[in-house]
């Protein structure tokens, strides 16, 4: 077996329409709506350079742009700011973009689906194990404990094999998600046997769901590039694991932390409300806020 060292790319794709959040998202990203004070593409950016990633690609498409500038410097501001001597929301800015990340964009014309997403950056990936992040999937470490994505690398450099986050979800849940069903091969391991895309509850393999993280080796390109265009001509990149199932072997990793579903209205209320209760300015005024409010 090939020996990968470890994991020094993730792959952001952020192409797709983000309609279940339109008007938000008829001119802007979705990845750019901020929770709290920070957009979900921060968030994602940020939990793959504590993974130890420095090279982040983003496969973007039309009306992303705000992405680009995101990351890129903001010269005006930056000077406006410096001149106003406004040094802490100055180091704000430039903590963004530490020396040793770099950035490269992509172009997927067409919304095709998240496996033609992730094949645009192939040849950017190259002959690598690549991590994949989807940034409405915001993931929120245990408390004091290590990001989701570095527990996944952990588990990567021991086996050598593709990872994917997954989280237990209530029966009635397995319609939105990716289902996995395997053998536990160890206590929050699992290597999988089968992968359906938002099973009914009736036909659900199993209740672990995968969540917006993965650990692919590159073999992984060739099987999605092998898979039937669906609906829409879409590929999915779940297909493209399920193929790569036959050749290497998977795992499931139930991981600690939560996920908050920031691509549906329910989850990205629910961590904005969680995440101001945590954050340092404005947490326990906020949380007095909610202590006094009448929700009848
Ligand atoms: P989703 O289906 O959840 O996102 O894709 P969407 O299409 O943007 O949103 P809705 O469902 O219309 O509200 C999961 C992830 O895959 C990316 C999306 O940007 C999102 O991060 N994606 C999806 C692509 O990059 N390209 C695609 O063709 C499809």
């Amino acid at each position: 077996m090939e020996k990968f060292t470890s994991v020094n790319k993730a792959v952001f794709p952020v192409a797709g329409l983000g309609t279940r959040f339109l008007p938000a998202t008829k001119a802007q990203p979705k990845e750019m709506l901020p929770v709290v004070d920070k957009p979900l593409i921060q968030y994602a950016v940020e939990e793959a350079y504590a993974a130890g990633i420095r090279h982040m690609i983003f496969v973007t498409g039309r009306n992303k742009r705000a992405i680009e500038d995101h990351f890129d410097t903001a010269y005006e501001l930056e000077n406006e700011l410096e001149v106003a001597g406004k040094h802490e929301l100055l180091n704000i800015v430039r903590s963004m973009q530490p020396a040793d990340m770099s950035f490269s964009f992509v172009r997927q014309p067409r919304s095709l689906g998240l496996g033609h997403a992730v094949l645009c950056a192939e040849h950017m990936v190259g002959h690598e194990p690549f991590a994949v992040l989807l940034a409405d999937d915001l993931m929120a470490g245990p408390p004091g404990g290590q990001s989701v994505l570095t527990q996944m690398a952990e588990q990567f450099k021991t086996l050598q094999q593709s990872v994917l986050a997954v989280q237990e979800v209530p029966l009635e849940q397995t319609r939105r998600y990716g289902i996995v069903a395997g053998q536990k091969t160890s206590g929050r391991l699992m290597k999988v046997s089968a992968m359906v895309e938002k099973p009914a509850p009736e036909v659900a393999p199993s209740r672990m769901a995968v969540a917006g993280r993965y650990i692919l080796t590159p073999t992984v390109f060739k099987h999605i590039r092998s898979q039937q265009p669906g609906v829409g001509g879409e590929l999915q990149l779940t297909d493209g694991i399920a193929s790569l199932m036959l050749e290497e072997s998977v795992y499931a990793f139930e991981y600690q932390g939560k996920r908050y579903d920031c691509g549906s209205k329910e989850g990205f209320l629910e961590a904005t409300v969680e995440l101001a209760l945590q954050h340092p300015e404005v947490g326990a005024q906020f949380k007095t806020y909610l202590k006094n409010l009448k929700l009848d």
